[in-house]
């Protein structure tokens, strides 16, 4: 294993991050051609770089301009390393910009203003990079207002745009290669097929990269980590994640896997029940179920600043799990010395922030997502079996669990449930019952219309407002609900979801009917930003 725990045997396409915002979509793309990556910030050190022993580095683009004071760069002696290593390195935009002035070449603001969008450029008759084409004009997607105007010795321009600009460049003896423009966009005309090329043609990366690996990898990795004695504990909160992993530690230590999962009276419909019944089952997990509703509920009495709930709820989870762990501990004799947690590569990866932020690596995670977590003082040893890999690649690895589909397909859910969706106290008037009611016809509608796997996350939210209405000739003064919706990537920014008229109308109808406490309904037609998700 390597410092960073990545099988040794594993190639390793290193990215490094100069603030472009495809950067994560090259991370991405790389893996979606089974070659494992990783992302490290662009200013990474060396003891850094070399402590993955890449086979290959791609330098990211980036908003940045080489001439400016500070702007990030590779370290002293990156060359030299990939020279004296045989590793091949790609410049994309920025990257190849910094490869053209690190090495002596010229880059200036270009004459004509730049080039942003769909560009055709020209390619050389023979060239490294494009032998695989045999189109010699392609269109391909650019964002740049610097150009390399001088090649450093020993590159040669393999590709110009049709403003002039030179857009590729290549140095095959010391295999250092760069793209003016962006391949992992799909705007850019066989974009995949050109990083294929590189990665696999020209740097000869094995595409063996797979989720059966990986599973496997970490088996054997939590074998050895735990040994034969030792135990472990994990808090389920219901989610793909933290269930994806239990089952998979489960396989190594079985009975000597503790899982606990906490009713704190804030979930949705059915839905101890049903998380249990999967547990139980399905996945045949030792889970304890513990409700801890009444003191949640309690607690929360008269709290109406959104902060001050997500903390309170947070302070509760941690009391519970210290129980757990402590009676646990009564029971087997020892302390588990092992915790098992859900954490995601979107979680960790560090990436470049913007110039002239002042700030230092921005990690993409808000801190308000955090509440479920649990305080580092617990002195547990972390099993993190998917530190590594975003959400859809961990979906994958549950499938090959046999994690049932419908478990492995739901919208995420906050941590603080049904609190962040009932603006204010969430104790009075029955809200919770409620809302528990119009979240359940919301997502049953969207199933039965097949519309739930188009959509990254759908709820419903209660107001804090009453409405008049007439209902069988009486005037009623009741609740409004709204509806959200949103297609997502990532959850990072989010779009509402364009439900047809038929749809809106056929929901609104059974909500009012079914929930008598309800009479307005309202959909959320607010991207993200400038909202977030979730309204508190
Ligand atoms: P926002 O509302 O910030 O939400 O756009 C983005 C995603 O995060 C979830 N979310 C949370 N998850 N603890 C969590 O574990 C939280 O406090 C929290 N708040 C929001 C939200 O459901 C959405 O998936």
């Amino acid at each position: 294993m390597t410092a960073n725990g990545t099988a040794s045997h594993q190639a390793v396409v290193l990215i490094l991050d100069y603030g472009s915002q495809y950067t994560q979509l090259i991370t991405r793309r790389v893996r979606e051609l089974c070659m494992f990556s990783m992302l490290f910030p662009g200013d990474a050190s060396l003891d850094r770089i070399k402590s993955v022993s890449p086979r290959v580095v791609i330098l990211s683009g980036g908003p940045n301009s080489v001439h400016v004071e500070g702007s990030p760069r590779v370290p002293e002696g990156f060359f030299e390393y990939c020279g004296e290593n045989n590793i091949p390195v790609l410049g994309i935009c920025y990257g190849m910009q910094m490869i053209t002035h690190l090495l002596g070449g010229e880059v200036k603001a270009a004459a004509h203003g730049g080039e942003y969008g769909r560009m055709p450029m020209d390619i050389a008759a023979s060239s490294r990079l494009f032998d695989f084409l045999s189109s010699s004009t392609v269109n391909v997607w650019m964002s740049h207002g610097d150009e390399a105007v001088q090649l450093p010795e020993g590159f040669t321009a393999v590709a110009k745009s049709h403003q002039g600009a030179i857009v590729a460049i290549e140095n095959t003896e010391r295999q250092i290669y760069g793209y003016q423009f962006h391949p992992e966009v799909m705007h850019t005309e066989h974009g995949m097929e050109m990083i294929k090329h590189f990665l696999i043609g020209i740097a000869q990366v094995p595409a063996n990269w797979n989720m059966g690996q990986v599973l496997e990898t970490q088996l054997q990795k939590i074998a050895e980590q735990v040994g034969p004695e030792e135990h472990a504990i994990c808090a389920l909160s219901g989610g793909v994640d933290s269930t994806v992993a239990a089952t998979l530690v489960h396989k190594v230590l079985g009975e000597r896997l503790h899982c606990v999962f906490v009713d704190n009276g804030l979930l949705r419909y059915n839905e101890q029940q049903r998380v249990m019944d999967t547990f139980n089952n399905h996945l045949h997990l030792p889970v304890t179920c513990v409700d801890h509703s009444k003191v949640m509920l309690d607690r929360l009495r008269g709290l109406t600043d959104p902060e001050a709930k997500r903390k309170a709820i947070g302070a509760e989870f941690i009391e519970v799990f210290k129980n757990y762990a402590t009676e646990l501990e009564q029971k087997l004799g020892k302390k588990p010395r092992f915790l098992v947690q859900g954490t995601l590569y979107p979680d960790v990866i560090e990436s470049c922030p913007p110039p002239g932020s002042g700030q230092k690596h921005s990690h993409t995670i808000k801190s308000h997502h955090n509440v479920g977590g649990l305080p580092k003082d617990l002195q547990f040893t972390l099993i993190e079996p998917f530190r590594e890999l975003f959400k859809d690649e961990v979906r994958a690895v549950g499938r090959l669990l046999g994690v049932p589909e419908q478990f492995i397909k739901r919208h995420p859910f906050p941590g603080p449930g049904l609190a962040v969706r009932v603006l204010g106290d969430v104790t009075e008037d029955g809200k919770l019952d409620t809302l528990r009611e119009v979240d359940e016809i919301f997502v049953n509608t969207i199933r039965e219309y097949g519309l739930y796997d188009e959509i990254w996350q759908a709820f419903a939210v209660f107001l804090p407002v009453k409405a008049v209405g007439v209902q069988g000739d009486q005037r009623t003064h009741s609740h409004v609900v709204a509806l959200r919706a949103v297609t997502s990537a990532d959850g990072m920014t989010a779009d509402w979801y364009s439900f047809t008229p038929a749809f809106l109308r056929d929901v609104s109808n059974r909500i009012c009917n079914k929930v008598r406490t309800v009479n307005r309904v309202v959909y959320d037609i607010t991207s993200k930003p400038p909202g977030t998700i979730e309204w508190e």
